[in-house]
């Protein structure tokens, strides 16, 4: 099926490591244009230069801080500027650090609400602007979590945070359907990197041991309905699905779990 996402320009944020390295590698294989905005300069060029071996029609890098909105912007204006505008962004950044809420700082919250929340309001208020100027039809995807709709030991600030994005999306879904932008939010279940170089140094993978044993991790498989934790590419493929004006032109303001079947929400 064609997609329709030749020559699209999309931006991806954190697309150095994990499933951000998924998402780009996947429109790579469509031959999009693609805009790669990380703070870890260095991993993302490495993505960069396999994203064009797998047939991306452009890559460009962009360091960039998605918390900053002086970045985010100029990020922004980067992608309108080289590719003709911006159709696709995948509002992908996200970070936890694992611990019961009464263990959590204010510093502590203050970090995650920066980096998982006023990060998507920098890209998404940025981008809806261009959207906007160059009457683009375009899409808008968030990675959520299913921390968002289950609650979750150890995830309480980050959950809520996640749970912002699904009704930021929905919101704005509403505002922009006029204009023919979709917005929509995907919620990874545990998702685990393939290899130990496909995360950054700024990932929260980064010390792969202090999100979940060995034991853990099969535990948690065990107790999904497929069985399997998530990769990357499970993760790449609805966001694919979402971005694509053919395959979900007629789908805005849906949270949809790529899960294993953790959460059913009816
Ligand atoms: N992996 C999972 O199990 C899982 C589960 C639920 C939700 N999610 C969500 O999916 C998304 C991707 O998760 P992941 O596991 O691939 O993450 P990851 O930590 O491996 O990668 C995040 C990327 O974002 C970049 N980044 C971090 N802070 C940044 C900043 N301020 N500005 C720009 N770039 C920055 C990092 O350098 C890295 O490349 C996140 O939103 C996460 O919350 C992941």
């Amino acid at each position: 099926m064609d997609l329709g996402l030749k020559k699209k320009s999309v931006i991806v944020t954190g697309g150095g490591s994990n499933i951000g390295r998924g998402i780009v590698l996947a429109f790579a294989q469509e031959g999009a244009n693609i805009t790669l905005a990380d703070i870890d300069e260095q991993q993302a060029n490495t993505v960069a230069e396999l994203a064009l071996k797998k047939g991306a029609s452009g890559v460009q890098v962009v360091k960039t801080d998605v918390t900053d909105l002086g970045q985010v912007k100029a990020m922004v204006a980067a992608a309108d500027e080289k590719f003709g505008g911006v159709d696709v962004l995948v509002n992908n950044v996200g970070w936890d650090d694992l611990m019961f809420f009464t263990q959590t700082t204010p510093e502590l919250w203050q970090k995650l609400i920066a980096v998982n929340f006023v990060s998507n309001l920098n890209c998404t208020h940025s981008v809806l602007e261009v959207m906007l100027k160059n009457k683009t039809k375009g899409s808008i995807v968030s990675l959520s979590s299913d921390a968002s709709r289950q609650g979750e030991p150890k995830e309480a600030v980050y959950g809520a945070l996640k749970a912002g994005i699904n009704s930021l999306m929905k919101s704005l879904a509403r505002e922009n359907g006029r204009f023919g932008i979709r917005c929509n939010a995907v919620c990874p279940g545990v998702t685990i990197p393939e290899e130990d170089e496909d995360v950054g140094s700024q990932s929260m993978w980064a010390k792969k041991d202090s999100m979940f044993t060995e034991e853990q991790f099969a535990a948690i498989a065990n107790a999904l309905p497929l069985k399997k934790v998530g990769k990357p590419t499970d993760l790449a493929n609805a966001v694919l699905f979402m971005s694509s004006n053919v395959a979900s032109g007629h789908v805005t303001g849906q949270v949809l779990s790529v899960s294993g079947g953790y959460s059913m929400i009816g």
